[in-house]
């Protein structure tokens, strides 16, 4: 079965032809990516009328470009994010997709892109892939530009959000703190450099030791580790709601009330203590969340999943109690593939539906 794949949340406009053999192997005969980092860069953010403009300009490019390389003549099915997003990002997605099931009377699955963010760590953006069989239940992190939810899968199709942001997503939060630093868009892996930077100095002595390495998790070890080392520490918010949810529209604030007080920090010093705080709530409550729940597997999914603190302290974390699955760097950010591995096992599960009906939902939820 030969499946066109279509993603347009938000900037990024992804097109991917697999085929699926059987139910769960696939090859990749094509994958592009046409990213809009560059020109959102300038205005600082996104802008759902550009970003639409740019996706109706790129979708007839990379089709093109991705019929050629796959050579394929006819597809069978069609899967598309249809939420959550920007809508009238969604919509190109989505009337693309209707034209093109007309033209080829292919079948189309509306894909949730947060379904997708679980089942990348699945894919790759080359060569082929099969889904394997993993533990349940299954615990997610997705945490990206626009989402930072915990999700409890007790099925790779059966999702329940247990935490959320009440505010700013995690990605979010990076990208308006590079802002403020004056670094580009997309601010994450900047920050993450500087950070990385600032980390490997303490590390040689220039500055107090990394007290993250022996830190339990506990409220008061967050406290009373406040007054060490660099002089300031960032906030870890929302550690004592006895939820699963998250707010980084505070952190975000401090940060900004500490540069207008103090100008001529480091900004590689900033960027660590901010990442240190993102980073260890998201550890935090995604500790809980899988104690509580006693969850066997745990999978990190969106743009902030490439994040290498990130990646390092939950590994030192859970040790080798449970299986943490991270989506290879392309596979993080948002691309088709991942589209393509939640519409199969949607189609797989009976859940086509007639192209005319799909609408766009920039409210989704799992
Ligand atoms: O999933 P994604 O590509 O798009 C959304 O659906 O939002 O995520 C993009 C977000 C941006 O906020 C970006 O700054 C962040 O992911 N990001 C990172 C890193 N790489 C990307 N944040 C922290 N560390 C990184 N290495
Ligand atoms: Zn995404």
């Amino acid at each position: 079965m030969i499946i066109l794949s279509i993603e347009t949340s938000c900037d990024d406009t992804g097109l991917t032809i697999l085929e699926a053999k059987g139910k769960s192997s696939f090859k990749v005969l094509a994958d592009e990516l046409a990213s809009q980092a560059k020109m959102h860069s300038e205005y600082g953010g996104v802008y759902p009328n550009l970003a639409k403009n740019e996706h109706t300009k790129n979708l007839p490019i990379l089709l093109e470009k991705a019929l050629k390389k796959s050579k394929v003549k006819k597809i069978d099915l069609i899967t598309v994010t249809h939420g959550p997003g920007l809508e009238p990002c969604l919509w190109t997605g989505i009337t693309f997709a209707q034209e093109l099931a007309k033209k080829w009377n292919a079948k189309v699955v509306p894909v949730n892109h947060m379904e997708g963010h679980i089942l990348s760590v699945f894919g790759k953006n080359r060569g082929s892939f099969e889904i394997p069989k993993i533990k349940f239940p299954v615990l997610s992190l997705l945490v990206s530009g626009g989402h930072t939810e915990l999700v409890l899968s007790k099925d790779y199709l059966k999702h329940k959000i247990i935490g959320h942001t009440l505010d700013d997503a995690a990605g979010e939060a990076f990208d308006k703190v590079a802002r403020m630093l004056g670094l580009p868009y997309p601010g994450g892996p900047e920050i993450s450099k500087l950070a990385e930077k600032a980390r490997t100095l303490r590390k040689r002595g220039l500055g107090r030791s990394d007290g993250d390495v022996q830190r339990k998790f506990s409220v008061e070890n967050f406290r009373a580790e406040s007054t060490q080392g660099a002089g300031f520490k960032f906030p870890r918010p929302m550690l004592h709601s006895k939820d699963f949810n998250f707010s980084f529209s505070g952190l975000k604030t401090s940060v900004l009330y500490f540069l207008q007080k103090n100008p001529d920090v480091d900004k590689k010093i900033i960027a660590l203590e901010f990442e240190n705080a993102v980073i260890d709530t998201l550890v935090y409550k995604t500790k809980q969340a899988v104690e509580k729940n006693k969850i066997k597997t745990l999978i990190i999914g969106g743009g902030v999943a490439a994040n290498r603190h990130l990646n390092k302290e939950l590994k030192k974390t859970f040790k080798k109690e449970i299986k943490i699955l991270f989506p290879t760097k392309e596979l993080a950010r948002d691309n088709a593939v991942m589209i393509g591995i939640a519409g199969f096992l949607q189609y797989k599960a009976g859940k086509t539906k007639n192209p005319k009906i799909i609408k766009a939902r920039g409210n989704l939820t799992l």
